[in-house]
């Protein structure tokens, strides 16, 4: 069986800390989406540490860690992050697998991503710039570079014809960055691809699985930011849902067990587009100094609000999660009041359901339920009786609502700061 752990927000909902505690009761973390535009941190015996590429169970000795077809590798962001976990952990390279499909970044689709988003002004997506757009647009565009290109003699002649095809692109655009300059990078980054164990994902993930191998699949960015279902236009390029691990790693949807559902106990978004209980007052500030809301890959300020549960409802719905984990919790501990969003005025109308159109002159307002301040603080709590009895209560609403049980609280950053229900 596969489980499965995804973001229900927009994304930074604290996957890459939760991944790597549940990895204890796995043999196998998959990443099946996204790519360098994700960061996912989490605390190696104090030392902090951001990957962008690698799955987040890498830092548990038993476990091997595979970058599925579904991902886009840029070589170069591998490499480094390859070399400054290194040191950490020793033994990475013999237990990391890159799927021989997944697509690679090359630098004219970075240079693609910053024109295209300049060109676009203020309506820009907020795009992290890592190329993630025009690489999955050359995937689907049937013109991509495969990792498994690599190994074959034809692999430079493949990429000059690609690249031509992004010059011609890039004439529309005034004021190209100097892509020229990251090839030399680029190349040595190929080199040390070659090495790294190249495999057929999908067989090896159902021989693993036949020979009763426990898989989970990571997640990258959050449902809101899904390609078909997110806030389109102001989305990433994959399918950020539960049905992206099947296309991500060639898993079929019957060998799906558990999905796992992350949300923040309020909500953040990094970019542009619409966030309909985004705080740009005083609390909105508070929240982003108490959460450390600053970008893990880009280190641009997030975006803070309230919890939304009609966007949660809808994220829950489309991934069939079974357990939810509530993460940041802490945060909220001097907050007075608490508030959470249960329903939207949209058009004049009340609605617990997401409006087709939630941005632009759309006008969403909406309506909050309001939670008395926890009666006691949650960082250091170590386990469920010992949580405040409003916090409890919050947690109550927010389950009924969703109709999903939550699994996990977590309360700091560290591995083990994480609370069984
Ligand atoms: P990801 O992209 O979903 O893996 O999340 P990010 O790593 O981008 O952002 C989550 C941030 O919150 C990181 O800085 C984590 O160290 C931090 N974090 C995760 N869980 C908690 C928590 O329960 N409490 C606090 N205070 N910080 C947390
Ligand atoms: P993790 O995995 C938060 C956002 C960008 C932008 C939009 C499109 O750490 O949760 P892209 O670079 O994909 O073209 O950007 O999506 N975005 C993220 N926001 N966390 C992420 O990943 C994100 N990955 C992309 O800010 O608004
Ligand atoms: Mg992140």
């Amino acid at each position: 069986m596969v489980d499965v752990l995804l973001g229900l927000q927009w994304g930074d909902e604290g996957k890459g800390k939760i991944v790597d505690y549940l990895a204890e009761r796995y043999d196998i973390i998959a990443r099946f989406q996204g790519g360098p535009n994700a960061g996912h941190t989490l605390y190696v015996n104090g030392d902090k540490v951001v990957l962008h590429t690698i799955p987040s169970g890498i830092f548990q000795p038993h476990c091997l860690n595979l970058i599925g077809n579904g991902v886009v590798i840029d070589p170069v962001t591998l490499q480094g992050e390859l070399k400054k976990i290194l040191p950490l952990c020793p033994d990475l390279l013999s237990r990391l697998y890159v799927s021989q499909k997944a697509h690679l970044i090359l630098p004219t689709h970075r240079a693609l991503d910053a024109a295209s988003e300049a060109a676009k002004g203020k309506e820009k997506i907020g795009s992290t710039l890592k190329g993630i757009g025009p690489a999955y647009m050359d995937k689907t565009g049937r013109n991509g570079l495969r990792v498994g290109d690599v190994l074959t003699p034809g692999f430079r002649e493949k990429y000059d014809i690609l690249t031509q095809k992004h010059l011609q692109m890039l004439k529309q655009y005034d004021n190209v960055v100097d892509w020229k300059e990251w090839e030399g990078a680029f190349f040595d980054a190929i080199e040390h691809l070659r090495t790294l164990q190249i495999v057929n994902g999908e067989y090896w993930l159902d021989s693993h699985m036949k020979a009763g191998k426990k898989v989970l699949a990571e997640g990258a960015q959050g449902s809101m930011l899904d390609i078909d279902f997110g806030t389109y236009p102001f989305v990433t390029s994959s399918n950020t849902i539960a049905a992206g691990v099947c296309s991500g790693l060639g898993i079929a949807p019957t060998k799906i067990g558990e999905v796992y559902g992350i949300t923040k106990a309020y909500c953040t978004r990094v970019g542009g587009g619409p966030f309909p209980t985004e705080l740009t007052d005083e609390t909105g500030e508070e929240l982003r100094k108490a959460g450390n809301e600053f970008g893990a890959t880009t280190g641009r300020p997030r975006r803070c609000g309230w919890i939304d549960l009609v966007a949660l409802r809808y994220a829950v719905m489309l991934s069939g999660v079974t357990q939810l984990i509530i993460t940041k919790a802490d945060v909220l501990d001097n907050f007075n009041p608490v508030k959470a969003a249960t329903s939207y005025i949209a058009d004049g109308k009340d609605t617990d359901e997401l409006p087709f159109d939630i941005t632009g002159n759309a006008s969403i307002k909406p309506v909050y339920k309001t939670f008395p301040a926890w009666d006691a603080p949650i960082s250091g709590v170590k386990n469920y009786e010992e949580l405040p009895l409003a916090f409890k209560e919050y947690c109550t609403f927010v389950e009924r609502y969703l109709g999903t049980k939550i699994a996990f609280i977590s309360n700091g950053t560290g591995r083990n700061e994480l609370i069984a229900t």
